[in-house]
């Protein structure tokens, strides 16, 4: 039985097919990153209409890389949400109208599940790790920065963000500087060719809680920047860049490094504060800010310190792709009654923790 996964709740349409037991057979991701540049973010009605456009290719191209035919198909799942409402329906009704078509079972997948499952996933053929009774998951993307613990008979939020995701933080310094949109991936190899000389300090909540906040931090970098000489750049940018990477001076090389610290000190404290009222055993982290090379090096340090098994997807995986969504979908398939088939609508508010549980 073949899984075919599709995933289209922002900027990346994506189609994966998978076995049933995990194996990633083919996976296919199409990113728009160039379409939404020029607007400095991501526009909801381009995002729609490139799934619309990028979708049945997507969806041959993996069929014939997975050399299978869509009779193979024995279980449909796509993303319901969270995510952009226009965009997401363009994904999910592709994928009932393939299960019904099919008459097989349909899974409606909640993203942040898909995250939360993507590190038990490898992309070298082999099947996916069991995914344990209970684990903590952390999430960081450009839409969330999230805590779960997945337990026996619960999903359970245990920190959020209160203002911006840590994605987002990478993506705003990155515009205000004039690299462009996203700005994770930029951010991360010029503070990695800096100097951290001025940490930024970690924020904490006075009623004692994990959750995370970054946009003081947001604020504290344009603040910099401005005493540096730079003019911070926000709103539409003019051109979709104003600064070339490799002009970047050493001062904002060294100022990213502080940001980049920052943000990775802010994650790791939660973590280390939720370890310390009930010891973890397994975190996973996951979502694309967990691509960051600062993140993975820290993440499994303390892991190794603290004797919590710290499991991070490959990289391909941590950015939105429909092989988390096939794989999240193949689990809640095992569960009767663990989601809503056909009827699910696209939503784009959606709390993972007002889910059944993955594992009753
Ligand atoms: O998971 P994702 O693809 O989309 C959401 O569901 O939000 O995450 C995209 C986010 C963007 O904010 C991007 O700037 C960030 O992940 N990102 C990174 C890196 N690569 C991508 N942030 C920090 N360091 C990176 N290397
Ligand atoms: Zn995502």
């Amino acid at each position: 039985m073949l899984v075919l996964g599709i995933e289209s709740s922002c900027d990346e349409t994506s189609v994966a097919l998978l076995d049933g037991d995990g194996r990633v057979l083919a996976s296919s991701v199409s990113s728009q990153i160039a379409a939404h540049r020029r607007y400095g973010g991501v526009v909801p009605e381009i995002a729609a209409r490139a799934h619309l456009d990028n979708l049945p290719f997507l969806i041959d191209t993996v069929l014939s890389d997975g050399k299978a035919s869509l009779s193979d198909i024995g279980l449909v799942a796509a993303t319901a949400g969270p995510g952009l409402v226009g965009a997401l329906l363009v994904g999910l009704n592709e994928a009932k109208g393939i299960a019904f078509g099919l008459r097989c079972p349909f899974v409606p997948v909640h993203h942040i599940e898909g995250h939360c499952v993507s590190p038990f996933l490898t992309l070298s053929g082999q099947p996916a790790r069991e995914v344990p009774p209970e684990w903590t998951a952390l999430v960081v993307s450009g839409g969330h920065t999230h805590v779960f613990e997945f337990r026996p008979g619960s999903i359970t939020r245990v920190a959020r963000t209160r203002d911006d995701a840590a994605g987002e933080a990478y993506d705003k310094v990155a515009k205000m500087a004039g690299l462009g949109y996203p700005g994770g991936p930029v951010v991360d190899r010029l503070a990695r060719s800096g100097q951290a000389r001025n940490p930024f300090p970690v924020p904490h909540f006075k009623d004692g809680s994990s959750d995370f906040s970054f946009s003081g931090l947001k604020t504290a970098v344009k603040a910099r920047l401005l005493e540096l000489g730079f003019t911070p750049m926000t709103g539409v940018p003019d051109a979709p860049r104003t600064l070339l990477e490799e002009d970047a001076p050493e001062s904002l090389r060294n100022l990213l490094a502080d940001f980049q610290e920052a943000v990775t000190a802010q994650l790791l404290d939660r973590i280390g504060a939720l370890h310390q009222q009930a010891p973890l055993t397994l975190l996973s982290v996951s979502g694309g800010v967990a691509a960051n090379s600062l993140l993975r090096e820290r993440f499994s340090e303390w892991g190794r310190k603290s004797g919590v098994e710290v499991l991070l997807p490959e990289r391909a995986l941590t950015i939105d792709n429909a092989a988390m969504i096939a794989f999240a979908g193949l689990l809640r398939s095992r569960t009767a009654g663990a989601h809503e088939g056909l009827g699910a609508p696209a939503r784009s508010r959606w709390g993972l923790e007002t889910l059944p549980p993955l594992i009753p």
